[in-house]
């Protein structure tokens, strides 16, 4: 026999023998056992962990993250697109929570060209300064807006009611004699009703507070907050005692989208933070860093701050001129 023959025929018999051991070695066991179509093998995959749940498997045990995600925009982004699939979660290990979310979040929402606008989207080079989205949006409930509330009240009602209540420890105009407790003229009313009302169900609480925003009814949250939102805030720019106000400015652009440049924000639902007295603003952040005062923002922002990031920032915001967002009608 020729040469080139033998090895074509051994280059044969080795392509069958290849070609049966591939057939053996990738064949699932059950596959003549269901026949070719493997029409019957439902209860065999049946029997097999679920590699992905939905969103109610993980209700059972992360019910407050589950009902805040299903009150908000997030509710149509399942679970575990971000978190990776369930198999097996809890026996079989934790779920990774997503380290970074400039990566993760910008998947759906980067402003580029033809991209529908069915997922809102920003542009990442004037959105964020270079933080991780979570800095300020909650993943649960990333909607920032916030609910404005409405306002409509009296300010001469408001004026009259509250020299007796408020004044000793707000001042007379709306100018805190104490530098641990906040200054509210010029504060945004919309803020100053959510706040109070806040006050009021105990969604916040504090020992002062608390008891003087329980007695007051709805009108009368209107009437104050009018009243105090048209005031002057002309309380002389503080100086603070420490920290360094230079430093705080560049750290104020973490800020800024909420707070404006210089403590006066645009949406009214915010509070203003400009002019201050820093022991008040220390305090503050110091609230929400340690989970004593609530609000999903604020607490993913003051995290990562230390003291003297917390001192820096107050020094900043502190000497920074209040002005009346309401001009004395009281309108937001
Ligand atoms: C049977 C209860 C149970 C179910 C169902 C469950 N989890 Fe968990 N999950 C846990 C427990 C327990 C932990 C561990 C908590 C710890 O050790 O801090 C955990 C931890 C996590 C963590 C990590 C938290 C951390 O601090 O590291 C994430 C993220 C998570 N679960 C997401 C999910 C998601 C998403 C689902 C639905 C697909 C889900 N879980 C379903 C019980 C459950
Ligand atoms: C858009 C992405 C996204 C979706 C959807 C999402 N998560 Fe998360 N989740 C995150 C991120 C990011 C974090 C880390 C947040 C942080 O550190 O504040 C997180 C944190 C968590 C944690 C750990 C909280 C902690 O601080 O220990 C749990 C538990 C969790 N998510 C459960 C869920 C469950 C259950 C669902 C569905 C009902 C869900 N997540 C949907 C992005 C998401
Ligand atoms: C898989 C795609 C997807 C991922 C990943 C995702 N989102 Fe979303 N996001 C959506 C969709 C879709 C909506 C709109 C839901 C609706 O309101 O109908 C939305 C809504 C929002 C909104 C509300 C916008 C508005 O004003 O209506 C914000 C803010 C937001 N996402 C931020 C984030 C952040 C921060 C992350 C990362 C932690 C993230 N998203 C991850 C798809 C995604
Ligand atoms: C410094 C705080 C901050 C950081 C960090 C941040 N955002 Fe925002 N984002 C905001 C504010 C404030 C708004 C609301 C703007 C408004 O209402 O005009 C917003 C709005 C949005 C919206 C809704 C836009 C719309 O047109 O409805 C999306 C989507 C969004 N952000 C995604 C992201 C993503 C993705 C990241 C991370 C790359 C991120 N954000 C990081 C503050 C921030
Ligand atoms: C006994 C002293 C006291 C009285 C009286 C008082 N407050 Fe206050 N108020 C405080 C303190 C202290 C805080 C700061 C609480 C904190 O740090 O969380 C505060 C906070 C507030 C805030 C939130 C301000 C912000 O910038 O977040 C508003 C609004 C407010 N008070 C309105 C009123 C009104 C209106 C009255 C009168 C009806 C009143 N307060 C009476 C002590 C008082
Ligand atoms: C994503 C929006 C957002 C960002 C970014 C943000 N804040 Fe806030 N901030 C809020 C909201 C909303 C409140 C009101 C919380 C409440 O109702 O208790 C608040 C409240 C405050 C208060 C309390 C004001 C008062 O009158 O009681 C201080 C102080 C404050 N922020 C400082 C800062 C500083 C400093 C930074 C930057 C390091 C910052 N915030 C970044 C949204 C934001």
């Amino acid at each position: 026999m020729p040469k080139h023959i033998a090895r074509l025929l051994l280059l044969l018999a080795l392509f069958f023998a290849a070609a049966l051991a591939a057939k053996w070695y990738f064949t699932a066991d059950s596959f003549y056992q269901f026949g070719h179509y493997r029409g019957q093998s439902v209860t065999e995959i049946a029997a097999q962990e679920p590699v992905y749940q939905t969103g109610r498997y993980c209700e059972t045990c992360h019910e407050e993250r589950h009902a805040q995600w299903s009150a908000n925009n997030h509710k149509s982004v399942s679970c575990e697109i971000c978190h990776g699939a369930a198999q097996g979660h809890p026996e079989n290990g934790k779920l990774p929570i997503p380290a970074d979310t400039r990566k993760l979040c910008t998947l759906c929402h980067e402003r580029m060209p033809g991209r529908p606008a069915t997922q809102p989207q920003v542009d990442l080079a004037q959105h964020s300064s270079g933080q991780q989205c979570i800095v300020c949006h909650n993943p649960h409930a990333p909607k920032l807006a916030g609910v404005v509330a409405k306002v409509a009240g009296d300010a001469a009602a408001g004026a009259r009611t509250h020299a007796a209540r408020c004044a000793s420890c707000h001042g007379k105009d709306g100018i805190s004699p104490n530098d641990t407790w906040p200054n509210l003229a010029g504060q945004h009313a919309a803020y100053l009703v959510g706040i109070l009302a806040a006050y009021k169900s105990g969604a916040q609480t504090d020992v002062m507070m608390s008891p003087v925003a329980q007695t007051l009814n709805d009108a009368e949250i209107q009437n104050l907050a009018t009243y105090y939102a048209g005031l002057r805030c002309e309380a002389a720019p503080r100086k603070a005692r420490v920290g360094d106000a230079v430093a705080g400015k560049a750290l104020s652009q973490n800020c800024a989208a909420c707070h404006g440049d210089a403590g006066i924000g645009s949406n009214p639902a915010w509070p203003n933070i400009a002019g201050q007295a820093p022991e008040y603003l220390v305090n503050a952040l110091k609230a929400f860093r340690a989970g004593l005062r609530k609000d999903p923002m604020m607490g993913g922002v003051v995290r990562g701050l230390s003291d003297t990031d917390i001192a820096n920032l107050a020094a900043y915001f502190a000497a920074q001129k209040c002005e009346p967002v309401a001009k004395g009608k009281g309108t937001p």
